[in-house]
């Protein structure tokens, strides 16, 4: 059993745990719950022996211990899969499972690192090839990685920090079943999610974080998802109404036969203005290369987009950013500035990889980004690199980029990943704002609760192809389901 009492953690003046308390028991299924920035991943490193408290007691199986590395947790048998990811991009997903077996990637230790995760990979994801860098994968790809990872140190403590975000609702339920068939070997699990139908289905008890301290620990058999998100947000949770949505204006965007790569299959769509269309269906089939296609991030193989003001295809990358606001998926690599303060994140004007921030006077900026960053509700500090932010908060401060743009359309790649409930029907009440005053929105959500939350149309993707198209009645969770596993029911596989 492991026992953290009372755990402070300052960072200069900022203190990220005040007084956090977290039992986790043998054998148990444990949810560690609370808002952006409540504390959740920063008491997961303490548990992990990779940050250091500033006070408070850890014990394990009734003693005192004192963490002084990650290698000392392993010792312990505790193993993390990250919310940022722990792996080497340039190494190969085996030879980045050897270095955290052995500290090495040599031959031998690659064959062992093989050998147990071939089991793994087959249960989560029998696609993805052991010997593949994992720079070449999807982001989904890299999570289901680090879960396994985490599982080949076969450990006793298994932490979870949010690494099922950014998976679909049908790889969540295989890395389940796999957590599920170690559940009598005694494997505890401490799992972080802000996704409430996830944690109910999964775990049995609860411990809740506020500002940094444990307020309640739940009993999750006798908790509804509305009791929790009050314990959460210390509010009484507000539901989200249907909301009433203004009838779509005129066409903003029409795609003609686009292929984002040779030999997929032409989209086309009509955008009206104002008009908010989700892309569905399971996790790559051809989703996120459509947006970026859209965004010319990657030019489209084939077709035309026109972007109706303009009387003109859009071609031109120059164009394409000034007229279209694009949110990677991939935050890590193509959304923030790490080592950069919040407050040039926030400004910096579009995604432009690699490019050049504008300067703007450095005063001027980091009193309009703190205006921003308070809109959109973002725990931090302007002045603080955005790196240390929580990572629900990074994500939030790239979406404060959306208060100053003025774009004609906008292209979202997963845009509330890893945001917590409320502040999620806070941004899409933002977005909601934006269409109404006539901007056409585009994007990718891979979860279904989001698509029914946010879209006006759904439009949905089986291998590189558009298979449907839901609206009105139909844009319910039955029907995307359906409508995702399209040639599977077909074939009558499923
Ligand atoms: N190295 C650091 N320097 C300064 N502040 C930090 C640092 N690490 C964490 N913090 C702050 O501590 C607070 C808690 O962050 P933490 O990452 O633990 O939150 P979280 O509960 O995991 O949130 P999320 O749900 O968004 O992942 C945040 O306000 C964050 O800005
Ligand atoms: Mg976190």
């Amino acid at each position: 059993m492991i026992r953290l009492e009372r755990i402070k953690r300052q960072y200069g003046s900022i203190a990220a745990l005040k007084d956090a308390s977290l039992t986790l028991r043998p054998g148990e299924f444990h949810a560690l719950l609370g808002s952006n920035g409540s504390g959740k991943s920063t008491l997961i490193k303490i548990l992990a022996g990779t940050e250091t408290p500033t006070s408070g007691a850890y014990e394990v199986d009734g003693r005192a211990v004192k963490l002084r590395s990650a290698g000392d947790g392993r010792e312990l048998g505790i193993a993390v899969a990250y919310q940022d990811l722990s792996l080497i991009p340039s190494l190969s997903v085996e030879q980045n499972v050897a270095l955290a077996l052995n500290g090495a990637t040599a031959r031998d230790g690659i064959r062992e690192a093989r050998a147990r995760i071939a089991p793994l990979l087959e249960e989560i994801n029998p696609e993805i090839d052991a010997g593949t860098p994992v720079s070449e994968l999807a982001i989904p790809e890299r999570y289901q990685v680090e879960i396994v990872k985490a599982l080949a140190q076969r450990p006793k403590f298994l932490v979870m920090d949010e690494a099922t975000a950014a998976l679909d609702g049908q790889q969540v339920k295989r890395v389940f079943r796999l957590l599920d068939s170690f559940r009598d070997s005694g494997l505890s699990l401490l799992f972080v999610s802000h996704r409430m139908d996830e944690v109910l289905e999964f775990c049995r008890r609860a411990t809740i974080l506020r500002e940094g301290a444990t307020v309640a620990e739940a009993d999750l058999l006798h908790q509804s998802r509305e009791e929790l998100l009050t314990l959460l947000s210390g509010q009484e949770d507000q539901e989200h109404r249907d909301v009433q949505r203004r009838a779509p204006g005129p066409v903003t965007l029409q795609v003609q036969g686009v292929s984002a790569l040779h030999g997929r299959h032409p989209v086309d769509l009509t955008v009206h203005a104002g008009e908010i269309i989700g892309l569905g269906g399971l996790q790559g089939q051809g989703q996120r290369e459509f947006l970026r296609a859209l965004g010319l991030l990657t030019p489209p193989a084939r077709g035309q987009i026109f972007v109706t003001s303009e009387h003109l295809p859009l071609k031109r990358k120059s164009d394409a950013r000034r007229l279209v606001f694009f949110l990677s998926g991939d935050r890590a690599n193509e959304g923030i500035f790490p080592r950069r303060p919040v407050c040039e994140n926030t400004m910096a004007q579009h995604m432009a990889i690699g490019g050049m921030l504008r300067s703007l006077a450095m005063k001027g900026l980091r009193e309009t980004a703190a205006s921003l960053l308070q809109r959109i509700g973002v725990v931090g500090h302007a002045t603080q690199p955005i790196e240390t932010l929580s990572g629900g908060n990074q994500q939030k401060a790239l979406l404060a980029r959306l208060f100053h743009a003025k774009p004609a359309m906008i292209l979202l790649d997963d845009p509330t990943i890893g945001v917590d409930p409320a502040s999620r029907r806070q941004i899409h009440g933002v977005l909601r704002d934006m269409a109404d005053r006539g901007t056409a929105i585009v994007f990718f959500s891979s979860d279904d609760e989001e698509l029914l939350a946010l879209a006006d149309r759904v439009i949905v993707f089986y291998e590189n192809a558009v298979v449907d198209e839901l609206a009105g009645d139909r844009l319910n969770p039955g029907e995307i389901v359906r409508a995702s596993l399209h040639t599977q029911r077909q074939e009558g596989v499923q």
